[in-house]
């Protein structure tokens, strides 16, 4: 096979899992991506921090930037805008197809980073960006690209519905499972991106986008958290038959939202009343779920780990293979969909309130 130069940037929780599934499972991702997966090194800030997984120390590296420059494929797992957005950039203009699962980065600057790609023809793949584990990339972006999506309703963050299944199945109060969420590690370094619903405003941000094929930007999510809700409001929707969960919607609505012609999208993230019935009542603990309902597919649900690191690093992994793939193939254009947010349908205004 030929060899194809892997960089990875951060090894963390997710890229210390993917360092070592990369090496562990090598001949059997040469197999399949039609090339040998070669980890060059791996970039960090401290060379010194204790890693989750064994790889072979020699990899690590305090200087990305040279190590960008001599791959074929750069995988950013750092998280943050700065300097990942840089470092992005530099990879893409360096020739190398991009591997994110950097939702902060795609909810603020995806338009940036996707025009440079397309520039040079190089692609970004952004598969664990979103509900970790959970296929739902692709599928919006490509099974779904023939139909109309119509609405998506996801439980996109673990931390808040780990928080609010305890309220609601042991009665126990928001500040008692706070810190045991965190001491799961699904919760980000800021509980507050968790809880104030700013993370999955980001995710909401990314799958509208995809859904609804234009940009959709981060400030034109209306966002609320659950830091407010309470034993009281438990009780009272379980008494009404439903359960309060925290959902990402993202919605095509039939009128512009300034009375002009034409459709209008409405990207809202709060704690909102599910009936006991609906599938979305019954993800539990720190799992995810994304609802889909298209015009002519009818209703989707994709459901599974959207937290965690060995699981978010199945999804990077497949972006792995998808990005050699397409080297082996010759590149540009072949064997991909066309980019994420090329604004093929004008939609009207994004609403913000709902
Ligand atoms: N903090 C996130 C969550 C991690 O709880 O879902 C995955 O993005």
């Amino acid at each position: 096979y030929r060899r194809l130069r892997v960089a990875l940037l951060g090894a963390g929780a997710v890229g210390s899992q993917v360092a070592s599934l990369l090496r562990q499972h090598a001949d059997e991702l040469a197999d399949r991506a039609g090339a040998r997966l070669e980890l060059v090194g791996i970039a960090v800030r401290d060379l010194d921090a204790p890693r989750e997984t064994e790889f072979p120390r020699e990899l690590l590296t305090t200087d990305a930037e040279q190590l960008i420059l001599g791959a074929d494929i750069v995988i950013e797992l750092m998280g943050g805008i700065e300097p990942a957005r840089e470092y992005l950039l530099q990879a893409i203009g360096a020739g190398a197809d991009v591997v994110t699962a950097n939702k902060a980065l795609l909810a603020t600057h995806g338009p940036e980073i996707f025009d440079a790609a397309d520039r040079v023809g190089a692609q970004v793949y952004y598969e664990a960006a979103a509900a970790g584990a959970i296929p739902i990339i692709r599928p919006l972006r490509d099974s779904l690209a023939g139909d109309r999506v119509v609405r998506i309703m996801g439980i996109v963050n673990g931390t808040t519905n780990y928080i609010l299944d305890r309220m609601d199945t042991e009665g126990a109060e928001f500040g008692d499972v706070l810190a045991d969420a965190q001491a799961l590690g699904y919760a980000e370094a800021d509980p507050t991106a968790d809880v104030e619903g700013y993370d999955a405003a980001q995710k909401a941000a990314i799958l509208a986008s995809l859904a609804f094929h234009t940009a959709v930007p981060l400030d034109a999510v209306h966002r609320e958290g659950i830091t407010h809700i309470d034993k009281a409001m438990m009780d009272a929707a379980r008494r009404a038959g439903q359960v309060i969960k925290l959902l990402a919607i993202c919605e095509r609505l039939p009128e512009s939202a300034d009375g002009a012609a034409g459709e209008s999208i409405s990207v809202r993230v709060y704690p909102a009343l599910v009936s006991r019935e609906h599938p979305l009542a019954t993800v539990h603990g720190a799992n995810n779920a994304v609802f889909v309902q298209a015009e002519a597919a009818g209703d989707l649900m994709f459901y599974g780990a959207g937290a965690g690191g060995v699981q978010t690093a199945s999804a990077v992994l497949g972006d792995v293979v998808s990005a050699a793939r397409r080297h082996i193939a010759g590149g540009v254009g072949v064997g991909e969909s066309t980019r994420a947010n090329l604004p093929v349908v004008p939609i009207g205004r994004v609403i913000t309130s709902y």
